[in-house]
């Protein structure tokens, strides 16, 4: 079985295009109707039998620590009321998990937000989740599904998705040979290509399960894409090793870092009534 036990969530990022209401409040705090988006995160990660939740933040994110703390005195307020209820979705999620933080000072990229994890992961494989990417599915949670596979092929897994070509350059893509359905050995990835240099469309979404590896790597990769260390990047050595899969998952993505995205998100989730 797995040895994965532990999700790393990246979430020091400044959400700049949802300013003004990410000045004083986490990106990762904003709700889809009632729950903040990197709950819904946890609860996935939890699904995925997920126990150790390793969050990266930075200055400015306290709210994301409290959220998943006891607030002793909303618990006595509300304590017999008939809205005690509503305490019972992070009551649970406080039972069963363990949270560990620690900061990112400086706004480096995303590979090293990674490395800034690596004192909470250790070196185990492990599931990293972007809660702005928001996943929704009928069945198993998008990372179950990708412990699965790791369970099989024992590497780097990526998420893919196809996205339209006129928005590759918004994500990391992938190359590589479709091994499987919906399966593909990668040979290739680069970081927001531009649209008429990108090899295909098969876009990486915020699930990843990495090897432990990826923390050297990481350290011996220069600056990539926008002067930040790129996690794209590290992967490609992977890659080249033939260490990582691409895995189209079964189910919905909402792009929460832009406001389309965020508002279809909350839209989709007050008709299924998935915030429940
Ligand atoms: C990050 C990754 C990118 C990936 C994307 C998914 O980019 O660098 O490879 O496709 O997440 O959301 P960001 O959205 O942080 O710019």
């Amino acid at each position: 079985m797995t040895a994965i036990s532990k999700c790393l969530f990246p979430a020091a990022g400044y959400g700049t295009r949802f300013l003004p209401a990410t000045k004083a409040m986490p990106k990762e705090m904003l709700p889809i109707v009632t729950k903040p988006l990197i709950q819904y995160g946890v609860e996935e990660a939890m699904d995925a039998g997920i126990t150790g939740m390793a969050i990266v933040t930075g200055r400015g994110k306290r709210a994301i620590e409290d959220h998943f703390d006891i607030s002793y005195e909303l618990e006595h307020q509300i304590a017999g009321s008939d809205q005690e209820s509503l305490l019972d979705g992070t009551r649970h999620i406080r039972d069963k998990c363990r949270f560990s933080y620690t900061r990112q000072a400086e706004m480096k990229g995303l590979g090293h937000a990674i490395l800034m994890g690596q004192s909470l992961i250790g070196n185990n494989p492990f599931a990293v989740i972007l809660a702005d990417d928001y996943c929704v599915t009928e069945g198993p949670g998008v990372l179950a599904q990708m412990i699965r596979l790791y369970d099989q092929y024992r590497c780097t897994i990526v998420a893919i998705e196809e996205v339209p070509m006129e928005e590759i350059s918004r994500y990391g893509v992938i190359e590589g040979e479709e091994a499987e359905e919906g399966i593909f050995r990668v040979s290739n990835m680069v970081e927001k290509p531009s649209p008429d240099s990108a090899s295909s469309n098969l876009a990486i979404i915020g699930r990843y399960i990495l090897t432990p590896d990826i923390f050297q790597i990481l350290e011996n990769t220069a600056p990539g894409k926008s002067g930040e260390i790129q996690l794209t990047d590290a992967l490609l050595t992977q890659a080249h090793a033939g260490n990582v899969i691409g895995y189209k998952f079964d189910g919905r993505r909402f792009d929460c870092g832009s406001i389309d995205g965020f508002i279809e998100a909350t839209n989709h989730t007050y008709k299924s009534r998935n915030y429940e």
